[in-house]
């Protein structure tokens, strides 16, 4: 059983408290801090934490619990993060783990000297939905994985600290593309090197310093291309989608929006439908339980399973250390139009070559394309082998 400092009240803080005590969980929060003593005692009172404290230090030193949970703005990570480790306590911290990945590496470098057990909250990788689909790819259902596709976009975050460039470390790609980053990794392969990567960013609506649109690329080692799209200009909710493309197959996600629960009401449902969601009126997509499909219900499981048995979860600071070195990229691209290199001065992953797998068609002939015709007749494209010369047979 662990006891819980959670620190900070705010939106993803209830989730997390919610998530943690409503499944009856061995686990509980212990103590929750906000800044503001009054919201922290209402925090307390709606999601059954015994004490409440507005003193920061008070939470992440209370005698009673071995865990710290961070859900602050970004620019509170790494003193937080620090803190805690100086306590010997266990941490896990939202994301993104820093404001850039020089943050992010010392924020690593911390736990890890400290000794204490580390876990990145990247709950979009842990949705139900997810883990089938990471199933089917790790049992190689797809083939060789070329093309990951991410997509979260909704209209703008919910507090000021997101819009605050300086706050925040960017906006849009840094708030939402941590996400996407981290969900194309792991369906390329965590221990893929990220090469170098192309993003685009602007300010199309909000008057802001920071990015509320950007799309990026990053290409792996091995080949494979992540495709990577935050918005904070889509109209009409929260859109989060992915895509996976492999020699062998394709899969398609779709976590919010029109996923088989539609309700048309013209007199309203009186308030919250689900998260981003724009209306309470005419056609909805509510969304059953929002802590199982965004994927924290599992996510927590996985951190407190691995305590237990003292191993590495799934989500590590150094997958959010990865993270950040992957939108440094991004950013440095959006300034110089070009290409940049993912720098990452700390690579443990692996080294993997472009392979090229191709099928022979006789003696002679590689296999290119084979395709079914309206006349349903075969139409086998072929690469004579010696000479590299293409031609069909139809058959
Ligand atoms: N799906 C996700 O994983 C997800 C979703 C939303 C937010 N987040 C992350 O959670 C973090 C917090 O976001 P949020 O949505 O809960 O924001 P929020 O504004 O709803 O809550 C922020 C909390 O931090 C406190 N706070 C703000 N400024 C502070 C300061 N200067 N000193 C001390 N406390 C301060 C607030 O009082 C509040 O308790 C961010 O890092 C964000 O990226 C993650």
């Amino acid at each position: 059983m662990h006891k819980i400092s959670m620190l900070g009240a705010g939106f993803i803080g209830a989730f997390y408290t919610n998530t943690i005590q409503r499944s009856r969980s061995k686990d509980v929060v212990a103590v929750v801090y906000n800044r503001t003593p009054e919201t922290a005692e209402e925090f307390s009172k709606t999601y059954h934490v015994a004490r409440w404290t507005s003193d920061m230090d008070e939470a992440i030193n209370d005698p009673e619990t071995d865990l710290v949970v961070v859900a602050l703005p970004n620019f509170l990570h790494k003193e937080v993060i620090l803190k805690a480790a100086k306590a010997g306590k266990a941490v896990l911290c939202t994301k993104p783990l820093g404001r850039n990945h020089v943050e992010a590496k010392e924020i690593l470098e911390a736990v890890e000297k400290a000794g204490v057990f580390h876990g990145y909250l990247e709950d979009l990788v842990y949705t139900p939905k997810t883990l089938k689909a990471l199933d089917y790819v790790h049992k190689g259902a797809l083939g060789r994985i070329l093309w990951a596709r991410s997509r979260e976009t909704h209209p703008g975050p919910h507090s000021p600290h997101f819009f605050d460039k300086e706050k925040a470390g960017g906006g849009a790609l840094i708030d939402m593309g941590c996400h996407c980053a981290e969900i194309c990794r792991s369906f390329i392969g965590k221990d893929v090197l990220p090469v170098e990567a192309l993003a685009h960013t602007d300010t199309l609506v909000h008057p802001i310093a920071a990015e509320d649109f950007g799309i990026g690329l990053v290409r792996f080692e091995n080949g494979a291309v992540a495709q990577i799209e935050a918005s904070w200009t889509f109209r009409g909710g929260m859109d989060l989608r992915d895509e996976i493309s492999g020699t062998e197959g394709t899969i398609w996600l779709n976590h919010w929006l029109r996923t088989g629960f539609e309700v048309f009401t013209a007199s309203g449902t009186q308030g919250y439908v689900a998260e981003k969601m724009e209306s309470d009126k005419g056609w909805l997509f509510p969304v059953g339980n929002e802590e199982d499909a965004l994927g924290y219900i599992e996510m927590f499981n996985d951190m407190f399973d691995s305590m237990e048995k003292n191993e590495k979860p799934t989500e590590t600071f150094y997958d959010g250390y990865i993270v950040n070195c992957i939108l440094d990229a991004f950013y440095s691209s959006a300034k110089t139009g070009r290409w940049e290199p993912v720098q990452i001065d700390d690579w443990r992953g692996g080294h993997y070559e472009k392979v090229k797998t191709t099928k022979d068609y006789d003696e002679k002939h590689i296999l290119i394309k084979d395709e079914i015709m309206p006349d349903g007749k075969h139409k086998f494209i072929l690469q004579d082998k010696e000479t590299g010369r293409v031609t069909q047979v139809i058959k």
